[in-house]
């Protein structure tokens, strides 16, 4: 009987691990060659709060091999990276651009950061992007994100 209960056990918690298979968490790595770990990261817009985790595993200083990751509409990605070119160092952001959904610190080699913000500030199925903002790394080290419920 034991036996039944642990495998009847088992399986309910597989079943409500798939139906509330909610990841709240994007974590991403940089290097020193230019690039993130990953191409496309998943969340979920019904997270309370999503945490965007960025760890940077060059040695490179932030001024030569800056990484940050800003996520925007996949839209306006290109305009946003563009004016964080103009708005300049350290950040390379644009201040209070309504398009930046959420934005990590700009970090250097060795260095790890995170940011938080409210799951309602993306919609399930909408066109999303995370990039990196430092001059000449968004065109390479960009990737999708997708968004489910
Ligand atoms: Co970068």
């Amino acid at each position: 009987m034991k036996r039944y209960l642990a495998i009847f056990g088992l399986a309910l918690l597989g079943v409500v691990g798939t139906a509330q298979a909610q990841n709240c968490t994007i974590s991403l790595e940089g290097n020193d060659r230019m690039q993130f770990d990953k191409k496309s990261v998943s969340v979920s817009a019904s997270c309370p709060t999503i945490t965007v985790e960025l760890k940077h595993t060059g040695s490179l200083p932030v001024a030569a091999m800056g990484h940050n990751v800003v996520i925007t509409e996949t839209g306006d990605a290109n305009d946003v990276a563009q004016a964080g070119i103009k708005a300049g160092a350290p950040n390379y952001l644009p201040g209070g651009d309504a398009r930046v959904i959420a934005a990590t610190d700009m970090i250097g080699g060795g260095q790890s950061t995170s940011i938080t913000f409210p799951g309602n500030k993306l919609t399930a199925g909408g066109d999303y992007t995370f990039f990196c903002s430092f001059p000449g790394h968004s065109g390479i080290m960009r990737g999708t994100v997708e968004v489910t419920n």
